[in-house]
């Protein structure tokens, strides 16, 4: 372990111990003043009383620090400053160099973890939802993966229920041969809203649709053969739309609402064998405590209509179900948007009331914000449908293919295609992650493809331009050092950066908000400008080169890693 946050914490956790007669969380931080500070002292006085001062020259006097801190200072208050020893930042550098993983450690506790996300509806173009869920998604898998964690990524597409009566007659309508054609160019809107416009218009082709959802749910081998095509037909177009994201989520991961269709039965019966189902207004319902409208009353989750079908809610008490007790996951994520907040809070509600979830298991709903337009609404073309999404990612490839050929003319033309496509996708994924995920933004392919700012591009050039150094000087990375040498400024500034990114992901695999895994990587790409600045790398001589070059060789493992862990692939040339 190189966290010094943490190895400070488990220093200073003691002292505050002995001189409070309790449990004190040292509450660290990177600080301007020194490298860490801690202002604990401060608020143990507000709760125990004394001199904050005194309390703070106290448990620097009961700390061990002396083999960590070049200097420790009461500041202010009662702050306690905390200066890491150059010769700490060596060793710890030269133990990360030396290490595959840069020494982030697995978790104590490995854990079966479900992810369920992107999620997109059959016969149905994918919206931008799908694509923020499909890229917080595949960054939480790529994360916890790494961590050690078995994942098990679960595409929950909505691919059952009514819309599937009339998509079943219009395909009728227009022939099999053609509708697998439409759909298979991913023209999904088109054949929708073609099947909708009848659907409104014409009542014939209104009941057709309802007798044709009656035999779908019934089981009716054409009619379940005729689903089959949409739905194998759309399952082709989101794999398309996957692979140019170069997401983990494969054909194996689909296991839409249908595949729960024989598990809800069974889930009516063990919630009304509990007790926990009520009838209203002909209704099997659950109420799971503490969820009202507006005007005070119960909300339900609608188990099994009276018509003795099942929808959303019914389905979504199967995945949880079906996750804790076959599966076996402790940690269930949901990726979707926060429009469904309080769907998924009352589904864990029901699962907690029916014992189903108990610690050690929990269920986290992993809520995002929508992209916006320029014009701050909800993305979308000029015509008003919701955008095709192989078109958005393609514009951002070209665009990026340009960008390339004008900035380095000199690649070979594979070489360009393919640093375009990692520039390109890598844009669009980084714009998303790089936003708190609770938040909007505008989606904006100027800012996200520049190679200035918190973007893709600037990271992606900051790493290739590393990998430059080492090629043009023909040398290896040494990661072998026993120690690095850290002296000037900068180096310990970037030393220090280095150090930190094992406390982030360990946060960030917490809290799942990956932006603070890009600030993170964006501050110590800049970090990294001030040092090659200030401190020439190749011109410098004996064990100061070979120290300068672990720097820049951890710089760029530390951005590769960080990237590849968010999804976005780094070139070795750009
Ligand atoms: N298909 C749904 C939609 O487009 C998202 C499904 C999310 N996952 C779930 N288990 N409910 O809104």
């Amino acid at each position: 372990m190189a966290n010094l946050e943490e190895l400070l914490r488990q220093r200073l956790a003691p002292a505050f111990e002995a001189v409070a007669g309790t449990q004190v969380d040292p509450a660290l931080r990177r600080s301007q003043h020194a490298h860490f500070q801690s202002d604990a002292a401060l608020a143990l006085v507000r709760r125990l009383g004394g001199n904050p001062r005194d309390v703070a020259a106290r448990v620097v006097e009961q700390a061990d620090l002396a083999d960590l801190c070049s200097d420790v200072q009461i500041s202010g208050p009662g702050f306690i400053n905390l200066t890491i020893a150059d010769d700490v930042l060596g060793r710890l550098l030269a133990q990360v160099s030396a290490d595959e993983r840069l020494t982030v450690p697995r978790p104590e506790r490995t854990e079966i973890v479900t992810v369920d996300y992107s999620a997109p509806n059959a016969a149905k173009e994918m919206h931008v939802g799908h694509l923020r869920s499909t890229i917080i998604g595949d960054a939480v898998v790529r994360l916890l993966e790494w961590q050690g964690h078995t994942v098990i990524r679960q595409n929950h597409i909505g691919e059952w229920g009514t819309p599937f009566g009339m998509l079943i007659e219009h395909l009728l309508d227009i022939g099999e041969a053609e509708a697998a054609q439409e759909l298979s160019v991913g023209d999904l809107n088109g054949f929708y809203q073609a099947a909708r416009r009848k659907f409104d218009a014409d009542d014939t082709f209104k009941d057709r649709a309802r007798s044709r959802v009656v035999q779908l749910q019934s089981g009716d081998p054409t009619t379940l053969r005729l689903w089959t095509t949409l739905v194998e037909e759309s399952k082709k177009y989101f794999l398309t739309v996957y692979a140019l994201l170069g997401v983990k989520l494969n054909a194996d991961d689909f296991f839409g609402e249908s595949f729960y269709n024989d598990q809800l039965q069974s889930v009516v019966d063990e919630l009304d064998k509990l007790g926990l189902l009520r009838l209203s207004e002909g209704a099997k319902c659950v109420f799971p405590a503490g969820y009202t409208n507006r005007n005070g009353d119960p909300l339900p989750i609608i188990v099994q209509k009276r018509d003795g079908g099942f929808g959303y809610g019914a389905t979504d008490l199967a995945t949880i179900r079906r996750r804790l007790r076959d599966l076996h996951a402790t940690r269930l994520l949901y990726v979707v948007g926060l429009p469904q907040a309080q769907h998924f809070e009352m589904v864990y509600q029901t699962a907690r009331d029916a014992g189903w979830l108990a610690l050690p298991a929990r269920a986290e709903h992993v809520g995002h914000g929508s992209i916006l337009g320029k014009d701050g609404k909800i993305l979308r073309t000029r015509a008003g449908v919701s955008v095709k999404l192989v078109d958005l990612l393609q514009e951002a490839v070209v665009r990026a293919a340009a960008i390339i050929a004008e900035k380095n003319p000199d690649l070979d033309e594979a070489t360009r295609a393919e640093v375009a496509n990692a520039v390109g996708i890598g844009a669009v994924k980084y714009s998303d992650l790089a936003t708190d995920r609770g938040k909007d933004y505008v989606f904006d392919y100027d800012r996200m493809l520049s190679f200035e700012g918190n973007t893709a591009p600037y990271l992606q050039y900051a790493r290739a331009r590393i990998c430059s150094i080492f090629r043009k000087a023909n040398v290896e990375p040494p990661r072998d050092l026993a120690e690095v040498v850290v002296a000037e400024p900068a180096e310990r500034a970037l030393a220090l950066e280095l150090l930190a990114f094992e406390g982030v992901l360990t946060q960030v695999a917490e809290n799942l908000e990956f932006h603070r895994l890009a600030h993170y990587l964006y501050g110590l790409a800049s970090t990294f400008t001030g040092f090659y600045e200030k401190c020439p790398v190749l011109k410098s001589e004996g064990p100061v080169r070979q120290s300068r070059l672990v720097l820049c060789d951890l710089t760029a493992r530390t951005l590769a890693l960080g990237l590849d862990l968010l999804g976005i692939s780094a070139p070795d040339q750009m």
